[in-house]
C-alpha cells in the first residue's frame, strides 16, 4: 500500500513513500532546475567535433561551482564525474573520458544540480556536426516521447498513464523503450519513489497527487530495447550496438496538470532540431 507524505516533515531518506512537495518546495525546485536547464543550453554552443567529453563534464561542474550549486553525480554510489555522456548505443551514464566526439555522433548530456538541498535533473540530446537522418528521426522521437509523457501529467491519472504514452508514441515509430531504466521521484533526494515506467498501461502505477515531484526520462532505441551495463559497471549500452537516445525533464503536479521545471529559458530544449 502507497502512502503520501508531507515533504517537509519527512525523514531525509528514500522510504518508498511518496512525498508530497509544497510551494516553497516548488520554489526550491524551480530555481535548481532552471540552473540545470541554463547549463544544458550553454552546452548546444560547446558540443562539437573534436571535443572531449571530459570538457564538456569540467564546463558542467564550473557552471556550477559559479552558480552556488553542486552536481549530483560527484561521488554519487561511487561516480565520479558531474554528468553522465552517452554516445551513439550508449543508452545512459557513459562516463566522460578524453575521447574527442566525432561528427555524425549523437550525444546525450544528462545533468543534475543540487542548489539550496533542491535537485534539478535534465537531459537533452545534442547531435555532434551533421547527423544522419535515421539519427535525427530518433531524436525527433524520443523528444515527443518525452512530451507525450509530460501530457499525461494530471492529478488523479496514474503513473501508468505516462508509460502507456511514451510507449504507443516509441512503438508506432518503430523504435523501442528501455526497460531496465525508469524516471524517479525527486526534489530533496536525488532518486526517490515513485519509480516512473516509461512502458505499461494507465491503470498502473500510481495515483498522481498535486505536489510530486519526479522526473520522466524515456530512453529509446532504434533496435531492441535490450541493454547490457559494460564492466566499468555504468555504461550502459544496446545490446544489438542500435542506435539509443533520451531527453529527460524534471516536472511537478499541479491541481490542474503539471509544471515543467527544466524547460529551456532559450528555447534550446531540442538542440539541433527545428
Ligand atoms: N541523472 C541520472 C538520472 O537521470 C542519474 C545519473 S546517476 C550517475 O537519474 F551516477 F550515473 F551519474
Ligand atoms: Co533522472
Ligand atoms: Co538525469
Amino acid at each position: 500500500m502507497i502512502t503520501y507524505l508531507d515533504a517537509a516533515t519527512a525523514p531525509l531518506r528514500n522510504t518508498g513513500q511518496v512525498r508530497l512537495y509544497g510551494e516553497d518546495g516548488f520554489a526550491g525546485m524551480r530555481k535548481a532546475c532552471a540552473l540545470t536547464a541554463r547549463c544544458l543550453d550553454a552546452l548546444a554552443d560547446i558540443v562539437k567535433p573534436g571535443v572531449a567529453t571530459e570538457t564538456i563534464d569540467r564546463f558542467v561542474f564550473e557552471f556550477g561551482m559559479d552558480h552556488g550549486a553542486m552536481p549530483a553525480t560527484l561521488n554519487y554510489r561511487g561516480y565520479t564525474k558531474s554528468s553522465c555522456t552517452s554516445i551513439n548505443h550508449v543508452v545512459c551514464h557513459g562516463i566522460p573520458d578524453a575521447k574527442p566526439l566525432r561528427e555524425g555522433d549523437i550525444v546525450n548530456i544528462d545533468v543534475t544540480y543540487i542548489l539550496d538541498g533542491w535537485h534539478g535533473d535534465s537531459s537533452r540530446m545534442y547531435p555532434v556536426g551533421q547527423i544522419k537522418r535515421a539519427a535525427e528521426r530518433l531524436l525527433e522521437v524520443t523528444h515527443e516521447c518525452l512530451m507525450r509523457g509530460v501530457a499525461a501529467v494530471r492529478p488523479g491519472a496514474r503513473t501508468g498513464a505516462i508509460g502507456q504514452a511514451i510507449q504507443a508514441y516509441a512503438e508506432s515509430e518503430r523504435c523501442s523503450v528501455v526497460r531496465d531504466f525508469c524516471g524517479h521521484g525527486v526534489g530533496l533526494l536525488f532518486h526517490d519513489a515513485p519509480n516512473i515506467l516509461h512502458y505499461g498501461h494507465a491503470n498502473e502505477g500510481i495515483e498522481m497527487r498535486p505536489g510530486m515531484i519526479f522526473t520522466i526520462e524515456p530512453m529509446i532505441n532504434l533496435g531492441r530495447p535490450h541493454v547490457k551495463v559494460l564492466s566499468d559497471g555504468w555504461t550502459a549500452v544496446t545490446r544489438d550496438r542500435s542506435l539509443s537516445a533520451q531527453y529527460e525533464h524534471t516536472v511537478g503536479v499541479t491541481e490542474s496538470g503539471c509544471e515543467v521545471f527544466t524547460l529551456s529559458p532559450a528555447g534550446l530544449d531540442r538542440p539541433g532540431l527545428a
